[in-house]
This record gives C-alpha cells, sequence and structure tokens, in this order.
C-alpha cells in the first residue's frame, strides 16, 4: 500500500466528536445538509459518504463514487431507508457510529466501543469507510470493507463470515434474492434465496449442456475462505476460481457487483468517459440464473437486452413490473377442478429446473402423459424424446414450475397442462415484446408521515411513483428503438464473458506461425490456422476493411458478438485490438465449410449428415434472430459460412460483423450497400426493400435447396446484382418448383444422384418443402427460423 500515508491524511472531515445525543451538534451528518454533509476521500475524492436519496423522502447512508454519484458501493441501512428530517448520523464519544431516523430510531450501528479518548471516522481512496481509535497505532474498531452489500472494491476481501446480497432491483438498494458466499464446502457459490424457494445455481456442476463453460475444477480443501478482485482486474478465490476480466492487465477503477439480475459483473470505468462498462461476467447465460423469471413463465436470452421473461401459455403476470413474481393462471387450479379435461402443449427447447415430482426412466409419451393425469398437482412434464445414456426416453413430472427457459438448442420439450377448453396464445411466436421490467419505481411506505402532510405528502408519492413508472417506460421505448435501430454501445453493458479474452498481436502472429497458413478468406478478412500456447487450435481472422473506430467500441462489438453461444454458432474465442491491427480468434473446425464438402468428390455426406446440418443451421439462426429485437441478422448465409465440427456438426461463421467493418453501414433498418452473395441473396437486396430477418431465411432455404440436390444455385447462370429481371429466383428454385408441379415422386426427381438412393424421402419431403417455403418471394410469406426448426424438428420426433 504505497499511498497509505496519503490515505490517511485527506480526510475532510477527520473528526467527528459527539458528547450529547440531544444536542443539535454540527458535529454529526444530517440528513437535511446532503451537499455540505458528506465525507469526500481525498486527495482526488474518488468516493464520497453521505446521504442518498433512494425514496420520495427516504434515505440511506451509503458511499458511492463522487464522479459516478449513482453507482452505490456500499449502503449501511439498506432495509431501513431514514426519514429525511432529523435523520442524523452521530459519532458516539463512546466509538459508536450511530444512525437514527427522525431523531427517534436507531436504525444502524457499527456496535463498536473503546475507552480511547478519541475515534476517528476517514473515508479512504479505495472506498473503505474507517472508524479509528485515537491510540499509538491507530487500531481499526470498525471498517465498511468488513460488511460488503453488493460490492466488492479492489482488493476488498469477501470472506467466509461476510457475503455479498444482490440489491432488490435497478432502483431499489434493499437486499434482494442472490447471494454470493462461501458455503460449508468452502466453495463460492451463488444462490437465489426467493420469497418461496431457494437454491444453489452456480457453480453448474449438475447440469450439463452443450452450452456451458466449466464450473468444476473448484477446490474444497481450502479453508480460507476468501475471494478478492485484484487491480489488474481478476477474480482470485480460496477454492481455486480464478477469473480475469477481458481488460485484465491494467490498473483501472474496477468493481465487482452481483446485480438485482443474480449475475456478477466486474465493471471497469472507461476513463475519462465516467461510464462503467462490463469486462467480465459470472454467468453467460442470464437465463440459467435461477429465480430470473417467476413461478410460470419463462426466459429466454436476448443478445442485447440479456433476458427476457414471458408467461407459460394459460397463464397472466402477478405484476407486469416485477418479473421474479412470476405468472399465475388463467384457470382453476388441478387439485380444485379435477373434472377439468386435461390437454398438453408441447414447449420444445423449455426446460424447468428442478422440484421433480418423479423421473421415470423409459416412459414414452404416453405412458408420461397417463402419469401426469394420475397426480393432481401434476403441472406438465419433462420429455426427452432421444434415448438419452441408454435409459430409453426420460420422463419427470412437475408440480411447480420455476427456473423455467428456452434455449434454441435445448433437447427435449415440456409439455404443458391445460384444460382442454382453455384458449391460449402459443408462446412460441408470440412472446411479450419488451415489456416489464423489474425495476419498477415504487413508493416507500413511510409510517410516521405527520398528519397535517398527509395529503400532500401522498399525493408527492404518487406523483413521484407515476414519474417513475413514466420514466421507466420512456426508458425501455428509448432502449427497444436503440437496439432495433443501432446496437448502440450500451450494449457494452452486457457484454463480455468468461473465457473469452484479449490477445496480443505477437501471441498471433506466433500461434499462426506468421500467418502462414490462410484455410479461408472473406467476410472482410482472411483466416488462418494456428496453435495457442495452451496447445488449442484455433481460426484467426485477420479483418482488411477493418471501420475506423477505437478500441473501445472495437470491444464493445466483438464481446456481444463472443458473448453469443449456441452449439451451431462458431464460437469466439478472443481478439485482438493493437495500433491498426484487429484479428478475432474462434474456435477451429475440423471438417471444413458445407461448400468444401458439398463439392469434395471424394466423400459424399450422407443423408444424415445433411439432414442434421439444415437443422443445427436452422437452430443456429433460430438463435440469432431470436425474439422481440431481430438483434443480429447473418445477411451472408451460403455453404462457406457453414463450418462442421468433427462430429459434422454445423456452425454458424461471420455473423454479427457488420460493424466491424467499413463496408457495412447499419443505416436505420435498411442497409446502404447491398451484401451477400449472388445466388443466396433475398430479392429484397435487389429491390431495395427493408431488410429484416426473412434475408436470411431466404438464403437459408437456397442453402438446404443446394444441400438436397446437390446443385449450385449460381452455376452456369450469370446474375448481375442489380438486374432484377435475371435475378428471378435463380434456376435452383425455379427447376424445384417445377419437379413438385410435374408430380408425386417429385422428391426422387430433385435428390442429389451421389446419394444414390440412401435418404429418408419422407425427411427429404420436409426439407424441400420447407426450404421452398424460405424461398418464397414475398418476405411475410416465410416461415421464421424457429417455425422452421419446429417443423424439422417436429418431423424428426416423429419419424
Ligand atoms: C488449486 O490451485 C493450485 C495452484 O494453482 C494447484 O496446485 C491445486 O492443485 C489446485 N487444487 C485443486 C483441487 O484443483
Ligand atoms: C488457500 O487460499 C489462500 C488464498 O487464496 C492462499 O493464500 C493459500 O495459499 C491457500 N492454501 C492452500 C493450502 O492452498
Ligand atoms: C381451490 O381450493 C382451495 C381450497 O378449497 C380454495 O381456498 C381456493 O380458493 C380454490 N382456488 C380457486 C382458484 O378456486
Ligand atoms: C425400455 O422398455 C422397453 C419395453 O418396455 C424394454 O424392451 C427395454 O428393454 C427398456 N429399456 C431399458 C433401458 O430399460
Ligand atoms: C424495495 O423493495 C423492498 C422489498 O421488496 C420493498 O419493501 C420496498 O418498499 C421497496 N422500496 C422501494 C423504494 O420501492
Amino acid at each position: 500500500m504505497a499511498s497509505s500515508t496519503t490515505l490517511c491524511l485527506g480526510v475532510l472531515i477527520p473528526l467527528i466528536l459527539f458528547h450529547n445525543l440531544h444536542a443539535s451538534s454540527s458535529l454529526s451528518l444530517s440528513v437535511e445538509k446532503l451537499k455540505e454533509d458528506v465525507i469526500v476521500s481525498s486527495p482526488k475524492p474518488t468516493f464520497t459518504a453521505g446521504f442518498y436519496a433512494v425514496g420520495h423522502n427516504a434515505f440511506c447512508f451509503a458511499i458511492w463514487y463522487t464522479n459516478s454519484p449513482n453507482t452505490l458501493v456500499w449502503i449501511a441501512n439498506r432495509d431501513h431507508p431514514v426519514n429525511g428530517r432529523r435523520s442524523t448520523l452521530s459519532l458516539h464519544k463512546s466509538g459508536n457510529l450511530v444512525l437514527t431516523d427522525a431523531a427517534q430510531f436507531q436504525v444502524w450501528s457499527t456496535a463498536t466501543a473503546t475507552t480511547s479518548k478519541q475515534v476517528h471516522l476517514r473515508l479512504h481512496d479505495n472506498g473503505n469507510l474507517v472508524l479509528l481509535e485515537d491510540s499509538s497505532d491507530n487500531a481499526v474498531l470498525w471498517q465498511s470493507f468488513d460488511f460488503p452489500t453488493d460490492t466488492l472494491l479492489p482488493n476488498q476481501p469477501l470472506r467466509g463470515s461476510t457475503n455479498l446480497v444482490s440489491s432488490r432491483s435497478g432502483s431499489n438498494h434493499s437486499s434482494g434474492f442472490y447471494k454470493l458466499f462461501f458455503d460449508f464446502e468452502n466453495v463460492l457459490r451463488l444462490m437465489y434465496q426467493g420469497p418461496r424457494v431457494s437454491s444453489v445455481f452456480w457453480p453448474y456442476a449438475w447440469l450439463q449442456s452443450n452450452n456451458f463453460g466449466n464450473g468444476n475444477g473448484r477446490s474444497t480443501f481450502n479453508d480460507s475462505r476468501v475471494a478478492l478482485l485484484d487491480d489488474l482486474g481478476a477474480v482470485l478465490s480460496s477454492d481455486n476460481f480464478t477469473f480475469r476480466t477481458i481488460d485484465y492487465g491494467t490498473v483501472l477503477q474496477r468493481r465487482l457487483t452481483l446485480d438485482h439480475d443474480g449475475n456478477v459483473r466486474v465493471y471497469t470505468m472507461i476513463d475519462g468517459e465516467e461510464k462503467w462498462v462490463v469486462s467480465g461476467l459470472f454467468r453467460p447465460q442470464p437465463c440459467f440464473i435461477h429465480g430470473i423469471c417467476g413461478p410460470n413463465s419463462y426466459c429466454t436470452n436476448v443478445p442485447t437486452i440479456g433476458r427476457k421473461c414471458s408467461c407459460l401459455p394459460g397463464h397472466r403476470w402477478v405484476d407486469g413490473q416485477d418479473w421474479t413474481l412470476g405468472c399465475i393462471p388463467n384457470f382453476e387450479p388441478w387439485c380444485n377442478n379435477t373434472m377439468q379435461e386435461s390437454r398438453f402443449v408441447g414447449l420444445p427447447e423449455f426446460d424447468f429446473y428442478g422440484y421433480d415430482y418423479g423421473f421415470y426412466p423409459n416412459h414414452t409419451y404416453e405412458e408420461c402423459v397417463n402419469q401426469c393425469l394420475r397426480l393432481c398437482q401434476c403441472k406438465g412434464f419433462q420429455h426427452s424424446l432421444s434415448d438419452q445414456g441408454g435409459l430409453g426416453s426420460q420422463c419427470y413430472l412437475k408440480t411447480q414450475l420455476l427456473n423455467g427457459h428456452r434455449s434454441a438448442g435445448f433437447t427435449g420439450s415440456f409439455f404443458l397442462r391445460l384444460p382442454l377448453s382453455l384458449d391460449y396464445e402459443n408462446p412460441i411466436n408470440n412472446g411479450l415484446v419488451c415489456g416489464g421490467n423489474s425495476g419498477g419505481v415504487k413508493e416507500l411506505e413511510r409510517p410516521y408521515v405527520e398528519e397535517k402532510e398527509n395529503e400532500s405528502v401522498r399525493f408527492m408519492l404518487w406523483f413521484a411513483s407515476a414519474l417513475g413508472g413514466i420514466e421507466v417506460l420512456c426508458f425501455l421505448m428509448v432502449w427497444c428503438f436503440l437496439f432495433r435501430n443501432n446496437a448502440d454501445k450500451q450494449a457494452y453493458v452486457l457484454a463480455a464473458e468468461t473465457g473469452f479474452r484479449k490477445f496480443s498481436y505477437s501471441e498471433l502472429k506466433q500461434a499462426s506461425k506468421g500467418f502462414s497458413e490462410e484455410i479461408g478468406r472473406g467476410g472482410g478478412g482472411t483466416v488462418y490456422k494456428g496453435v495457442l500456447s495452451d496447445d488449442r487450435v484455433v481460426a484467426i481472422k485477420r479483418l482488411h476493411e477493418v471501420a475506423n473506430q477505437g478500441e473501445s467500441d472495437f470491444l464493445a462489438e466483438v464481446s456481444i458478438i463472443g458473448r453469443l453461444n449456441h452449439m451451431n454458432l462458431i464460437g469466439m474465442l478472443g481478439f485482438c485490438a493493437e495500433g491498426k491491427y484487429r484479428l478475432l480468434v474462434y474456435e477451429y473446425m475440423e471438417n471444413g465449410s458445407l461448400a468444401q464438402n458439398l463439392s469434395s468428390s471424394s466423400t459424399v455426406l450422407d443423408w444424415t449428415k445433411r439432414y442434421n446440418i439444415a437443422l443445427g443451421t436452422a437452430r443456429g439462426l433460430a438463435y440469432l434472430h431470436e425474439e422481440c429485437l431481430e438483434w443480429i441478422l447473418h445477411c451472408d448465409i451460403k455453404p462457406q459460412n457453414i463450418l462442421l465440427d468433427s462430429d459434422y456438426q454445423p456452425k454458424v461463421a461471420d455473423f454479427g460483423l457488420s460493424k466491424l467493418l467499413n463496408r457495412n453501414n447499419l443505416d436505420n433498418s435498411t442497409f446502404s450497400r447491398i451484401r451477400g452473395t449472388r445466388g443466396y441473396m433475398a430479392p429484397e437486396w435487389l429491390f431495395n426493400l427493408p431488410i429484416t430477418s426473412k434475408v436470411d431465411v431466404y438464403s437459408y432455404g437456397i442453402v438446404v435447396l443446394e444441400m438436397i440436390t446437390g446443385r449450385s444455385p449460381t452455376a452456369g447462370i450469370q446474375i448481375t446484382a442489380l438486374d432484377a429481371e435475371s435475378h428471378n429466383h435463380g434456376r435452383l428454385v425455379t427447376w424445384v418448383r417445377e419437379q413438385r408441379r410435374k408430380g408425386s415422386s417429385w422428391v426422387d426427381q430433385i435428390v442429389d444422384p451421389a446419394l444414390g438412393s440412401n435418404y429418408d424421402r419422407n425427411e427429404m419431403e420436409i426439407l424441400a418443402t420447407v426450404a421452398l417455403e424460405c424461398v418464397e418471394e414475398e418476405k411475410d410469406v416465410r416461415p421464421s427460423m424457429s417455425h422452421v426448426v419446429e417443423r424439422i424438428q417436429s418431423h424428426e420426433h416423429n419419424s
């Protein structure tokens, strides 16, 4: 601690002595003199301590950043705000620091005592508020670092005896539902402690999915139980959990906060901009956080806003402003009316974690239905249609629907039990559009408001909360607008994820042996094979046409892409932004691109692989397009951009690069320049029509047709980009349509001759039919990507 001497010197209120509780002494901080009565750290006053308004006429004694006054790092009395009148913080001569509400009730104190003549209260430059004895060694009587609320500052330890508790919402600082703590096994964990249920959800040893990183490797042996964020941006915990921010390595202003949505984020202050950006995130998948959406609702992951909660069909919100309260059924409970007839609504890719009433291995769908009907509390069941682990299809009955989430690529479906007579909306296509939020501003009950003031105060409260409501609404609207038109810098706030990191140029140069092995080109760059120092084989893309943007903008964009995590999207491992260099590091795909595989004469992709590639690609795209914002359009779907891993699972590559490259300017909802590749481009590009996610659906349709017929959409035709006449859907589409018109055995006519007779006619027909719908000229007639997934998938299950 090189600066420890200056820390102790620089205190504006170095000494507060208080002899008499009743004296209106200027030696205590009072809530009325908010501006003057603060403690500021020095010499560069990074932190301020004082009374912070948390509601109308409600204050908390807190510490915040002087240049970011709404970022509280510590609160003395988060669950007991004090009145705006006659509330004080006073330091008693006995050494006790006491917060008094309305000159009547003690709501908080340090509960310290000393025999020393004097005590000092100091706010250090690191944000620590310290109560010191005036002894030779200045012994610390109490310090705020020992009692964290939801934030850890650099080098502030989180110990076994303390924990972080999230705030209730973005605007309500009282204790919320999430807790970061060391459990009795010495492991650092995140827990949801809801009003009715609680569960630990991190680390996630028991969950298995391709979407998960590795949450194990924790040690239970070290019982020192301490974790901290260091100055350079690493989180180090005694259970061997380590975590680095993407900007690791420089001393910057940082904080670690357990946010109200249950995620732990490390924030970095951008120099000069006085705004916080997320430089690290413990849980990249917000929907796996328990309790994030209340009972009978489900969570979906929306890249820019993080997550969205929606009610299950046949249910409605308890409180549309507070998603955590969940939804209630629009029908009588099953046990109240056992005469109600049931039906089961299939919800593909849904899962509800925990609270299984029973587990039945090797049960068919019908057997599972019968199990559920026998139990009046049964609200539905999870059924994995495929045989997993040799147990046959599995059935889990649920009596509570909690921790629901939907994620593209999740295998298995949930079957919700609804009354046969109930009308419901299909959730797959009717999500809540940007509605609700968990940060509604509500009035704070003040039980001891003086009588005379009653009416006006009530009005003020009402007015304030109405204003708050309007504000929230405006905020949401602006938010949606911003993201629809311009995935703005604000998305920064949600960027970054575990494992994703920054590489240095020299590191990548070495990994690729001086960029010697070229494996591909396109998407604004050249791709090289490389081997990292940990022996991981990677693909390194060097961008040629880099937009004229600074490193922090680049970082913002890249970390959004890096955050997209789906088994059918190519994973981005990191990036490099150094001087004029901009590079992206991706996972390496053993089997190259779909294009290479289709044109290869030595090996033929068999039917099962082709079918799986069609399904996987659709899943990847559905994820990109998911939900209300149509956030990422790929705009260049073609066989070259569909890569195949060692199991021939497809991964869509080259998405989300539009803002990194000069040539692709996003201009409101239309792109100013034609993008895409001849043969795969939707007609909208040529006719200058609005560009929506349906352009990807079109290109996808062409790719599927190419895959099943073995004919290239570009072979033998000259299409000039702007020549609409000759575009004419390309010959491939016209040809397939003609075959279909001609007769019943049309699938046999169009199938790739290289497959011989080794294909499934039903599957072939489904794919061809869906593909033809995808390439409809009128964009509104084309199905959405998630609809495509459903169609292909439902067939897979029947067969
Ligand atoms: C924890 O980390 C230390 C040092 O990196 C290592 O020696 C030890 O084996 C790790 N313990 C476990 C249980 O992984
Ligand atoms: C336990 O963790 C602490 C803090 O991380 C570390 O200093 C100490 O060396 C660890 N002890 C063992 C036995 O690994
Ligand atoms: C269901 O039955 C219970 C107990 O008889 C009753 O308290 C409750 O109000 C009933 N609920 C509905 C929605 O009818
Ligand atoms: C599943 O059930 C079928 C028929 O009931 C039986 O033939 C099969 O052996 C069972 N499989 C397992 C893994 O128990
Ligand atoms: C904050 O949340 C708590 C707990 O839900 C609630 O009691 C309190 O009234 C809320 N305060 C404000 C200002 O909304």
